[in-house]
């Protein structure tokens, strides 16, 4: 790995992501073991510092953390002295006094992750920060991906949603464009960005139009604030312009593939049979995640000269 920490994947060789995503297969298959455990970070101290709520990338990363037997301590900013207005370095640096090796961070301002680096030791993991990233579940998407079409290149990719203010949407987007997919994003023109198609983005406002033609599309969650500031007139009408619902899926190529990184709203931006049809690969998602953020962690504690599914030394 070329960077110490995962900040992003914008500007991230394709080497360096293929990498990963090769060592996540060997951490699948650990995963599959009947004890789904190895001793490779065995000694090492890692933080999860949470001030979002999230279900999938805390219990991800905090499985993840414990299959390679690092010690794994949780950190939410309700309850802790966060409240007492302490600030974010502050925060870091005593936790960093009691000697860690690793900091795995979500916060809702954009660039945090990118400012403890500047001003504390450890090795730093964004878990989604602000509108901006949100490196690992990118990753755990192209991941995925890749386990059912063998590649990422040439592959269409439409993701629909509130393209705007998803970091979701900007770590998919840089990744698959480094590895060669097609992208294209689709939405309400109050949520799409300007500018998009200066980076070979097609952009639509027309849900029918953008499927045609499509291998996969990812569907992103509808922030119910978007309608309490304007953005939007009403969730009924998003759902009927651009839900994702059984009859659209029509244009779709055959072997299509529905994505969704969670948490969903049902009836919002996709229907329940899409979400729980043959075709959808939401809870696989999930699954990959756990691997993905093993491989990430093992590869930046510096474990490439070391077995990742043994922990041992490999001959060099
Ligand atoms: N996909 C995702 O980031 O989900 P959580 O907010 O539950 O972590």
């Amino acid at each position: 790995m070329r960077s110490r920490h995962l900040l992003g994947l914008e500007g991230m060789p394709a080497e360096d992501i293929n990498l990963i995503l090769d060592t996540a297969i060997s951490f699948k298959e650990v995963l599959s073991r009947r004890i789904p455990k190895v001793p490779t970070l065995r000694g090492m101290t890692i933080v999860n510092l949470f001030y979002e709520p999230s279900t999938r990338t805390r219990i991800s990363f905090e499985l993840a953390e414990k299959r390679l037997s690092a010690d794994t301590v949780n950190f939410s900013a309700s309850g802790s002295s966060v409240s007492k207005g302490e600030t974010l370095k502050d925060t870091l640096q005593n936790i960093e006094a009691m000697k860690i090796d690793m900091v795995v961070i979500r916060h809702s301002a954009a660039g945090s992750p990118h400012y403890l680096t500047t001003c504390c030791q450890s090795i730093v993991i964004n878990a989604g920060d602000g509108a901006h990233e949100h490196p690992t579940q990118g990753l755990l998407d192209i991941f995925t991906m890749r386990e059912k079409y063998g590649k990422i290149d040439g592959l269409k990719v439409v993701i629909v949603g509130d393209i705007k203010h998803s970091r979701v949407a900007r770590s998919n987007i840089w990744g698959l464009l480094t590895l060669g997919a097609k992208v294209s994003v689709c939405g309400p023109p109050t949520l799409l960005p300007v500018e998009m198609e200066k980076f070979g983005i097609k952009v639509f406002d027309d849900l029918d139009e953008a499927l045609d033609g499509v291998d996969i599309v990812n569907v992103l969650r509808l922030q119910r604030e978007r309608q309490q500031s304007g953005l939007l007139p009403s969730l009924r009408e998003y759902s009927r312009y651009w839900g994702i619902t059984k009859e659209r899926l029509g244009k779709l190529n055959e072997n299509f593939t529905i994505m969704h990184p969670g948490p969903m709203n049902r009836g919002v931006e996709i229907s329940s049979e899409v979400a729980e049809g043959t075709y959808s690969v939401i809870l696989p998602q999930v699954t990959n995640g756990v691997a993905i953020r093993m491989a990430v962690l093992y590869l930046l504690s510096g474990g490439s000269r070391k077995d990742p599914t043994t922990g041992g030394k490999v001959d060099e």
